[in-house]
Parts: C-alpha cells; sequence; structure tokens
C-alpha cells in the first residue's frame, strides 16, 4: 500500500528453518509451552525465547501469558510453492511459471529485475514475504510488512513497439479483478483508472510495470502486484490513502497462495490476450468496473490540474475527459481524485 513518510519496516533477514518450524508450530492460534516447542524444534527453550523475541521484533502479533505459553494472534500461513501450484489452473501453466519465493527483498520487482538464474524459458514469478522498499506508482512506497499481503512481480515479452503497451496496466488490473472473483471474494471490485483496484472507494490492490528491455520491436516488462490480504488494523498509521484489505472485507483470514495460483492462472491468459489484439478483448468488462464512468473528476499530472467528466477509456486504455466548456481531452496518465 502507498506508504506515508513515516513508515519504518524493520527489515527481515533470511527466516531460519527453526523460525519457520516455530510459525507452523504457533499457527493454529492455540497455545503452546515453551518445554513443547523447545521439544518439537530440538532446541533449548532458552533458544525458543531467543526465537520468539526475533519474530516479536518482525511486528509479528505473538501473545505470551505465563503458564499458558506463546501463540500467534492471527493464523500465519507462508508462501509455499506447492500450495501456490496446485492453485494454477490449467495445469498447463503450472509447468509455464518458475515460481521464485524470497523471505525478505528491497523490492520484488527490483529482485526480479537483477535476477541472473536461467528460467529455461519459463515465465519468471518473485514473489516474497516482505519488501522493505515496495515500490508504487509515482515514486511513492508501497508499504508491505511480512507475511501478510501478496507481493508479486512477473517477466513478460511482447512483441511489440513499447508504445503499443500503454494500457497493458488496465488488462492487469481486470487480471486482478478476475482473481478475486474466482477465488470467490463478493463482486463489488471496481477499476479506478489506471490502476487502482477499489473497494467501497478504499484501494485493494495495484500494480506497477516496469520496461527491462526494449529492441527492435521487442518489449521485455516486469509485472508487479501488490494485493492486500491479510493487512492488520495497525497498518492504518502507515498508510496515507483510503485503503482496504481482503480479511478486513470477507471478515476471515486468507491463505496467500491460493490468491497467488489463481493471479496466475488468470495473468498468463490476460497476457497472452493483450499481446495479440491490445486491449480490445477486455472493453467491455472495463465499462462493468469502471469506477470513474460518469464521475467528476479531478486528475493532476505534476503540476498541471484539470476536472471534468469521466467519460471511460480508449482504445489505447486513455481516459477521457469532458471539460466544462464542452471539450474532451485525452489523457495516458495523471493522478485523479474524485
Ligand atoms: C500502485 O498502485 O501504486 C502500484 C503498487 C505496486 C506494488 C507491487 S508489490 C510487488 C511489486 N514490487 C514492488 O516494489 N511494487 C510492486
Amino acid at each position: 500500500m502507498i506508504a506515508n513518510s513515516s513508515q519504518t519496516i524493520i527489515a527481515m533477514t533470511q527466516i531460519s528453518t527453526n523460525m519457520k518450524k516455530l510459525i507452523c508450530l504457533l499457527n493454529d492460534s492455540r497455545w503452546h509451552a515453551d518445554s513443547n516447542i523447545s521439544q518439537q524444534l530440538g532446541i533449548s527453550r532458552n533458544a525458543v525465547g531467543k526465537l520468539i523475541s526475533q519474530l516479536k521484533k518482525k511486528a509479528l502479533a505473538i501473545e505470551s501469558t505465563t503458564g499458558k505459553g506463546y501463540r500467534l494472534s492471527q493464523p500465519l500461513v507462508l508462501l509455499n510453492e506447492t500450495a501456490i501450484t496446485k492453485h494454477i489452473k490449467p495445469a498447463t501453466y503450472q509447468a509455464k511459471t518458475n515460481i521464485i519465493i524470497a523471505d525478505c527483498v528491497n523490492s520484488t520487482n527490483d529482485a526480479l529485475k537483477n535476477l541472473n538464474t536461467d528460467t529455461g524459458g519459463k515465465i519468471p514469478v518473485y514473489l516474497a514475504e516482505q519488501q522493505t522498499a515496495g515500490k508504487g506508482r509515482r515514486q511513492r512506497q508501497w508499504y508491505s510488512p511480512f507475511g501478510t499481503n501478496i507481493y508479486f512481480s512477473c517477466l513478460w515479452q511482447f512483441s511489440k513497439d513499447i508504445s503499443k503497451l500503454a494500457g497493458l496496466s488496465l488488462a492487469v488490473s481486470i487480471a486482478i479483478v478476475r482473481t478475486l472473483k474466482a477465488c470467490g471474494f463478493n463482486d463489488d471490485f471496481m477499476i479506478k483508472w489506471p490502476n487502482d483496484i477499489m473497494w467501497q472507494n478504499k484501494k485493494l490492490a495495484g500494480n506497477l510495470i516496469e520496461t527491462v528491455a526494449e529492441s527492435h520491436g521487442m518489449v521485455q516488462v516486469i509485472i508487479g502486484v501488490g494485493i492486500n490480504v491479510n493487512m492488520p488494523a495497525t497498518a492504518a498509521q502507515y498508510i496515507d490513502q483510503p485503503w482496504t484489505t481482503l480479511n478486513h472485507i470477507m471478515t476471515k483470514y486468507h491463505d496467500r497462495n491460493i490468491i497467488t495460483g489463481t493471479l496466475i492462472s488468470h495473468l498468463i491468459p490476460v497476457l497472452a490476450a493483450f499481446s495479440k489484439s491490445g486491449l480490445k478483448p477486455f472493453q467491455d468488462e472495463w465499462q462493468c468496473i469502471d469506477h470513474l464512468a460518469g464521475k467528476h473528476i479531478r486528475l493532476s499530472n505534476g503540476k498541471h490540474h484539470t476536472t471534468g467528466l469521466a467519460l471511460g477509456i480508449t482504445e489505447q486504455g486513455c481516459l477521457q475527459v469532458q471539460h466544462p466548456n464542452g471539450e474532451i481531452s485525452v489523457y495516458s496518465s495523471g493522478d485523479i481524485s474524485s
């Protein structure tokens, strides 16, 4: 999420196997005595105490009570490649993706950019439990605490001129909305041009597309997606815009592995269709979930501000705005308030 300037994220260095085992053990919301943890993990009670305080430092809500032991206040299912792959449908897409899961990176977009591993012709998908410098649009920060949300990046190559990619973030937004619907969440998600996924006027998710290479009509882009899934209410102090999270909307904890697998299943065909036909296949769907359509808006582009009535998008994905004097202008970028 867009973070305010006072955000502090405590970097989570690679989490140890014992820490992962401890998270899995505490994950049932029951109390676990330190003697029991020490036995299960095969480490001393002293070492258990150290692990617990390390986890607390990472802002994980661990309750402790004398006589009862420890428990997590809310469940925490870590990202897991096998669990994600199970939810990638159809199975052919499973073979097409190469999933990398990191505990903590600055930004999954940057980590994927710097990845030298040969992915053997597969689509590299980079996920992290935490980002310490998650990037939002317009040089903003994306608040990315440990183990709570989806921080996802994938690499895609288009045989197109870069000028034809203007509508890509709109297509990616449609893939996100399709994912949410396919996961059985309610149908009230809207897209605020160009890329904000909204629920009741609050931002739930966004995407950030960065070009990494361009030559002779070929463009390689990194598509970064952030979805608030199990964001704790305490995150409000770090976020400076109206926001929401799936655990609040649906009043329950969600397994990010299911949503991630479903996202891959919807993103791949959307990217393939966009490669072939641009935004054309998505125009009708866009109209049904266009958050701005018919609203009076204010569009800011750097120092330039304008107002008018939002009239939907062009074939290229630009926003059409009718100004008070009746003139219609088309915008390819901008920040909107309504
Ligand atoms: C926005 O709406 O401003 C775009 C937010 C994009 C956030 C995601 S999280 C995964 C990927 N890595 C980043 O650093 N940013 C994107």
